[in-house]
């Protein structure tokens, strides 16, 4: 039993079960999914069916079988972003900035926070580390530029969250080619690496913030746990990570496993700060369940991001 869901193998087995190839427990959740979306929302946010999606979505993760997926946004959560921004204002004038994001996909999250930070703090010398698993999409993302058929790449309307102001800054257009800016390219080195590879924190060190968004959701549990605690070695002592998209359950029994403290500061509004992942709750494995204030864990639960390895700080040393 982790927290308070059940992964028994007999339900695991129940959930993956076929009579004639087809599944009684899909029927179920088909069934289920066409009652819960005709509730009224008001209806659904009711404790009890709270808990009610939240089985079902435990039946959905059982009998799925994942697979990985390349789709991102440009300025995907701008509360996080905006905690990015918060933590590097808290930076001396000048100094070093180190920031590491695993499972980059296309680049969009890389520029975004690139783009975020130094408009923010052109002062610092800010140095990314991106890493992903895929040659084809690491050599897409370091060229930097996106034409229309590069959603279809992805699966995803990667400019959809972006306003004509910030296309504009972000970067130069050709007809309907846009090009990253150049001052949002530098800096950045990419691996072509498995974020799972203990080896990782040898190749590229330490860092202030580590990014890990969308990619340990599509791991099994087993695996998503372990990628996580490989990648928390990334990060310096009483730096930070953001960690998205991943089964709640293993993130939180990581976070308290290795004592990480939640960071309270826009942890709502990170939490529902990216909608493509809050509506396909319970009915997808991705998909975010609504925080929850009544959960006596609910702030290291829903938590997106940590001050990790604190432990390792020098008493009276502050981070920033
Ligand atoms: C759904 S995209 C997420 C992109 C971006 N992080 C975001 O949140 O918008 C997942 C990306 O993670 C990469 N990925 C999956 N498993 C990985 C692993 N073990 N190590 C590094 N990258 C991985 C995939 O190749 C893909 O590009």
């Amino acid at each position: 039993m982790i927290n308070n869901q059940v992964y028994h193998p007999l339900l695991e087995k129940a959930a993956r079960f076929q009579v004639l190839g087809k599944s009684p427990a899909g029927f179920y959740l088909r069934l289920n999914k066409l009652v819960w979306e005709r509730l009224p929302s008001r209806v659904r946010n009711l404790h009890a069916f709270h808990s009610y999606g939240a089985w079902l979505h435990s039946l959905v993760c059982l009998g799925a079988k994942r697979q990985q997926f390349f789709g991102t946004f440009f300025l995907r959560n701008r509360p996080a972003l905006e905690l990015m921004r918060r933590l590097a204002r808290q930076k001396v004038q000048g100094s070093n900035l180190r920031i590491a994001v695993l499972g980059c996909s296309i680049g969009a999250e890389v520029y975004s926070i690139l783009w975020t930070i130094r408009s923010a703090r052109p002062d610092l010398n800010v140095l990314l580390d991106a890493v992903d698993i895929s040659k084809e999409i690491l050599s897409f993302a370091e060229k930097g530029i996106y034409a229309p058929d590069t959603s279809q790449l992805v699966g995803t309307s990667i400019f959809e969250r972006l306003t004509e102001a910030e296309r504009v800054k972000m970067f130069d257009w050709e007809g309907d080619r846009a090009k990253i800016k150049s001052w949002l390219r530098q800096g950045i080195t990419w691996y072509l690496r498995d974020a799972a590879d203990p080896e990782l924190v040898n190749i590229i060190g330490p860092h202030d913030l580590v990014v890990a968004s969308n990619f340990l959701c599509h791991l099994s549990r087993a695996d998503a746990e372990n990628c996580l605690r490989n990648v928390a070695r990334l990060v310096s002592p009483g730096g930070y990570l953001f960690v998205s998209g991943i089964d709640l359950d293993v993130r939180t029994k990581v976070a308290l496993d290795l004592g990480w403290e939640p960071v309270r500061d826009l942890l709502v509004e990170i939490h529902d700060g990216d909608r493509s992942v809050q509506a396909d709750w319970p009915w997808a494995w991705w998909g975010l369940e609504p925080l929850n204030r009544k959960r006596h864990d609910w702030q290291t639960r829903y938590a997106a991001v940590f001050r990790v390895n604190v432990r390792g700080l020098r008493p009276g040393r502050h981070n920033g």
